[in-house]
């Protein structure tokens, strides 16, 4: 890559490990040490369109068009003072991160192939759904968006696992959680660990940092803990994204979306709707509860 770039802030740390590895928890606990961290969560509007632009090119094999949208990634992440990346998109292009900064570490968090199969098949790949409906076709296209058809590929999934509608194509219909996501829980387990796999054969073993959250802030301390800090004492940050978290939180968001535009495009775009739909959303049971109350009363009155 020949990029003419400004660098202040260099990376010092670029995380290789796919999203669902306990990347928020650990961004958590890096941030504590004093690195900022670009995460899917903390990424900032303009990283969109850098986004959308190096799935772009990368789909349609423009190498001159992938080095510059990927050089204004690497620029924004300097502007913005990142110093550590984690979680998708970025664990996507750690080699080419490591060609950029060749003093940063590599670190390569581990979980259980099952369970992380099934994080994802239930979370991340049921939002799909959403992406192939309006309001969201034509600006997060499924087919070469970040959420989409690129990250698959990165992961080594062949089209015929890839299932673009959100329904695979030889689901089990009694099944309810592969139903409606767009990989099936096998070939996400058979993923899981050909990437893994990928990532120890590319890096060389002096710049990968094997963690599993479990060892808590001892080994992070002892590779990244810059010397003017001291290693915090107590347990170590866990977050949840999946169940009551960002996660849920933003399909949520997607699920208003596209049935605001069912109902008028332009509502789909009202921040203040949607936020509205979402707080429903998250009371629904009582929700509901009130709704048939009402319509309980009214009924009542009719058969009088
Ligand atoms: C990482 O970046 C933050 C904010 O840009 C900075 O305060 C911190 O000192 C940096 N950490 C290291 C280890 O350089
Ligand atoms: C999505 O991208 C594919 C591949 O580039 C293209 O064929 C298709 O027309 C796009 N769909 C929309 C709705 O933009
Ligand atoms: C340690 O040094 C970095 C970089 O100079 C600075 O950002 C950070 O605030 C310092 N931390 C402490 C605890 O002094």
């Amino acid at each position: 890559m020949n990029l003419t770039l400004n660098i202040t802030t260099p990376l010092l740390i670029i995380g290789a490990a796919l999203p669902r590895t306990a990347t928020t928890s650990i961004a958590s606990a890096l941030e504590r040490l004093g690195y900022k961290v670009f995460h899917f969560t903390t990424m900032t509007k303009p990283f969109h369109p850098i986004w959308e632009d190096i799935c772009d090119a990368d789909t349609q094999q423009d190498k001159q068009q992938y080095d510059l949208a990927f050089g204004r990634f690497v620029q924004q992440l300097s502007d913005e003072g990142f110093n550590a990346t984690l979680d998708q998109p970025s664990c996507f292009v750690y080699e080419q991160l490591m060609e950029i900064y060749p003093d940063a570490k590599v670190l390569q968090t581990q979980r259980d192939a099952g369970s992380w199969a099934r994080s994802m098949v239930e979370m991340g790949y049921s939002m799909d759904m959403y992406f192939w409906q309006p309001p969201f076709t034509s600006s997060w296209n499924v087919t070469k968006g970040p959420y989409g058809y690129w990250h698959k590929k990165q992961m080594g999934y062949r089209d015929e696992e890839i299932h673009p509608h959100g329904v695979p194509k030889n689901s089990n219909p009694y099944n309810k959680l592969e139903r409606k996501s767009s990989i099936s829980m096998a070939s996400a387990k058979v993923a899981y660990h050909r990437y893994h796999h990928q990532v120890q054969e590319k890096v060389p073993s002096e710049r990968l940092v094997p963690y599993h959250p479990k060892q808590g802030w001892g080994p992070l301390c002892k590779q990244f803990l810059p010397s003017n800090e001291t290693c915090p004492e107590g347990p170590f940050p866990h977050v949840n994204t999946n169940n009551d978290g960002f996660l849920l939180d933003a399909r949520r968001k997607f699920s208003a979306r596209v049935h605001l535009h069912k109902i008028h495009p332009s509502l789909s775009n009202q921040k203040w709707l949607v936020n509205s739909v979402v707080f429903i959303m998250k009371r629904r049971r009582k929700a509901i509860n009130a709704i048939r109350r009402i319509f309980a009363k009214g009924n009542f009155k009719q058969t009088n």
